[in-house]
């Protein structure tokens, strides 16, 4: 009985999140012009972009993160952290890696993100090997594939072909969600990538693995909505225990307070006991719009698993630069080149 309800929302859910190949306009005009197809950036990506310019990408990428996460385990869940700051702005167009003043990167949104150097490390690498040729923004995409598979997490084949972006505001990154804004404004942040509030509970979930500084929940623990005291919607044992660790808010909590290195459900599960870290975790249990996803996934690793590899191509191909006239392959993910 269970399996056949799970089977039917899998159908509906696959209904719900499966992208178009090709996009019409909403509208037709009485005297439209013959039709042309109109494709949406992200169909001019393809798994074997590279296969003939850079016929061991793949493979570097992959030794390079092995490499790294085998002597510092939390780079994995920063490097998935670091793609989806990418892709929240502008694209995925690694306008999040450009450093200078008043880029994504020098936001105060941006301050606990990492890993930026086993990025430049893969960079200087397939620089060598396939010179002028593959992005940063593919770079990255792959990356944080490889990083979820060694976490724990499912495997999928990444669309390759974004080209890197010339324009990082940190504004912009500034509006990327922080963890105290309502279901709404996350809903609507997510559906300008074109993703879906499925994207937006299966995506949440990588918050399975990784951490928060002290800094994004002290309000929750300490001083929720100046009453001076917790957030009521937290755990009173599990704020006890956030209080202790968080003295200064660059100390790190874990994000799933039960099994924090494993790409499980558990994250789903301590929602509905009041231990999300950060109060969007909570709101997700608690909002009738996500509410019984959250409970489906809790039960169903699977379907989490299926759906987080979905998810991860779609946000990988949000709002992607492709062809001739846009963009560029950097050269150094640090800056445009010149
Ligand atoms: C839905 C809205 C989201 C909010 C409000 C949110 C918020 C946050 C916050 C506040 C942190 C901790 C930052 C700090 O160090 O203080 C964090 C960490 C993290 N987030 Fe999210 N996030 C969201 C969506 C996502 C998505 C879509 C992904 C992946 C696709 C993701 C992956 C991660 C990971 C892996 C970490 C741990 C990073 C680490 O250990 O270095 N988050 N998130
Ligand atoms: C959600 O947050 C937005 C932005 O802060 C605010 O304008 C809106 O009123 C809030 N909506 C609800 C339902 O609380």
């Amino acid at each position: 009985m269970r399996r056949v309800f799970v089977i039917v929302l899998l159908h509906l859910f696959a209904k719900a999140t499966a992208a178009p190949v090709i996009g019409r306009p909403k509208t037709l005009k009485p005297q439209a012009k013959p039709r042309v197809a109109v494709l949406p950036a992200s169909a001019y990506l393809s798994p074997t972009y590279y296969l003939k310019s850079c016929p061991n990408l793949e493979g570097i990428i992959h030794r390079k993160v092995n490499a790294w996460v085998k002597k510092d385990y939390t780079i994995a869940p920063s490097i998935i952290r670091l793609h989806f700051h990418d892709c929240a702005v502008r694209g995925c167009d690694a306008s999040i890696l450009l450093n200078h003043p008043g880029s994504e990167r020098a936001a105060d949104a941006s301050k606990s993100l990492r890993g930026f150097a086993l990025i430049d490390e893969i960079k200087a690498e397939v620089e060598r090997q396939c010179p002028k040729t593959v992005s940063c923004a593919d770079i990255l995409t792959a990356a944080a594939r490889d990083t979820t598979v060694l976490a724990g997490g499912p495997f999928w084949e990444v669309p390759f072909g974004r080209k890197d972006g010339l324009v990082s505001l940190a504004k912009e990154a500034n509006a990327v969600p922080q963890g105290h804004e309502n279901i709404t404004s996350l809903l609507s942040f997510f559906d300008k990538l074109g993703l879906t509030f499925v994207d937006l509970v299966v995506l949440s979930g990588s918050h399975t693995i990784g951490r928060s500084t002290c800094a994004s929940v002290k309000q929750r623990l300490f001083n929720f909505k100046g009453t001076g005291k917790p957030d009521p919607t937290l755990d009173s044992k599990y704020s006890n225990l956030l209080k202790k660790q968080c003295r200064f808010d660059t100390t790190y909590v874990n994000l799933d307070a039960t099994t924090p290195r494993t790409f499980d459900v558990a994250y789903y599960q301590n929602l509905g006991k009041k231990m999300g870290l950060l109060s969007t975790d909570q709101l997700l249990y608690s909002d009738s719009r996500t509410g019984s996803l959250v409970t489906l996934m809790a039960t169903q690793p699977e379907f989490f698993s299926s759906q987080f590899a979905v998810s991860m191509v779609k946000v990988g191909n949000a709002n992607v630069l492709t062809g001739k006239n846009q963009g560029e392959i950097r050269l150094n993910c640090n800056n445009v080149n010149h």
